[in-house]
């Protein structure tokens, strides 16, 4: 359909008052990616400015149905009651999906995100994830339970559809939509490209004229230019980043200052990221405890070693160290950009 300027202005004025509505501003978001953007994460990349971040997901019935310590660790995980923090939901069955969501309302979430996006074969094989695409009346029934159970605010996050001959995003948005979702985000690849090729952003314009409600682009956003030619293709009304952010977590808050005018952050060197560093490896050891908190932290601390450009045999250290003592004695040298020979180590 094409559209002309003062069709667009109208709709982006919309969007960015639908946006202010659910109190995401600037709509630039933090992707939810299980086993990383965990509850310390999201802390280090709210601390520098994002306009939400979104949980890792939660499966549903498991979540309902576990043991009250199980129960009681999930919800930590989640962070109930963190400020501009989105709870994500996976599941299969209406009834598990909005107990879940009472659950969730009852310990504080504010905002309840729907995945209909993972591609995961365990989670695709639960039919659950992406698989819900095939199955748009079914997906319908899982969101109008969820709207229903709740208060709060209920968004969807997907892709462009399960393959290339079953593009349905738009009319999955429209009828979510229809339902009460007060926003989508449209992750631009279908579930059969996995994480292949490369996100098409174009393409989420389709939704973004058929929705009426807000649509976030998301996928393969991993700097300013990036995030300015995803919203220039789309059209969309803000952005979702996940991987760009991995070891750089003030990413959010510099392509927010670059396209809506915050106040921009410092980008930590020297001995400031190896404090923020130090800092956030910390809290993954109190949160997870000694063990599970070393073997989590691995994967942060390899990326933030890449980015500052550390050297190698440092870096190996570290990621095999079993001391966290010794972990946080080596993080400063370990993230100081290396010369010369000691890059070829
Ligand atoms: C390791 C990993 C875990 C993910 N976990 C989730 C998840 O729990 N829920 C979800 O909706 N998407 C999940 N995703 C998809 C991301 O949220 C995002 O849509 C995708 O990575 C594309 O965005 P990006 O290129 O900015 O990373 C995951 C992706 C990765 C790579």
């Amino acid at each position: 359909m094409m559209m002309d300027n003062h069709m667009q202005n109208d709709r982006n004025r919309a969007s960015q008052a639908g946006l202010e509505r659910l109190g995401i501003a600037p709509p630039v978001l933090l992707a939810p990616l299980a086993g990383i953007t965990d509850l310390p994460f999201r802390r280090v990349v709210a601390g520098f400015g994002a306009g939400l971040v979104v949980s890792e997901m939660v499966a549903s019935q498991e979540m309902v149905q576990a043991k009250p310590s199980v129960r009681a660790k999930a919800r930590a995980e989640l962070g109930l009651g963190e400020a501009r923090t989105s709870v994500q939901l996976a599941g299969r069955e209406a009834h598990w999906m909005a107990e879940a969501a009472r659950m969730v309302e009852a310990g504080g979430a504010e905002i309840i995100d729907i995945n209909m996006g993972c591609p995961a074969k365990k989670v695709v094989g639960g039919m659950s994830g992406s698989a819900l695409m095939r199955e748009p009346d079914h997906a319908l029934r899982l969101i109008e339970a969820v709207v229903g159970a709740v208060k709060l605010p209920v968004t969807l996050k997907t892709r462009l559809g399960w393959d290339e001959d079953c593009l349905n995003a738009a009319q999955i948005a429209r009828r979510a939509a229809e339902a009460g979702v007060q926003m989508v985000t449209i992750h631009g690849r279908t579930r059969c490209q996995f994480y292949k090729g490369r996100a098409d952003w174009a393409a989420i314009g389709d939704v973004v004229t058929a929705a009426g409600i807000p649509v976030i682009a998301n996928g393969d956003i991993v700097n300013i230019d990036s995030a300015r030619a995803a919203l220039a293709q789309s059209g969309a009304a803000g952005v979702m980043i996940g991987r760009g952010a991995q070891g750089r977590p003030w990413l959010l808050a510099e392509v927010a200052a670059a396209l809506y005018g915050t106040s921009a952050p410092e980008r930590p060197e020297g001995a400031a990221l190896a404090e923020l560093v130090s800092a956030h490896y910390e809290a993954m050891l109190s949160f997870y405890g000694r063990d599970l908190g070393l073997k989590t932290a691995r994967k942060h601390l390899g990326w933030y070693v890449a980015e500052a450009g550390g050297a190698p045999a440092l870096r190996h250290r570290l990621l095999t160290s079993r001391d966290p003592a010794e972990v946080l004695r080596i993080l400063p040298e370990a993230l100081e950009p290396c010369a010369g020979l000691e890059c070829a180590a």
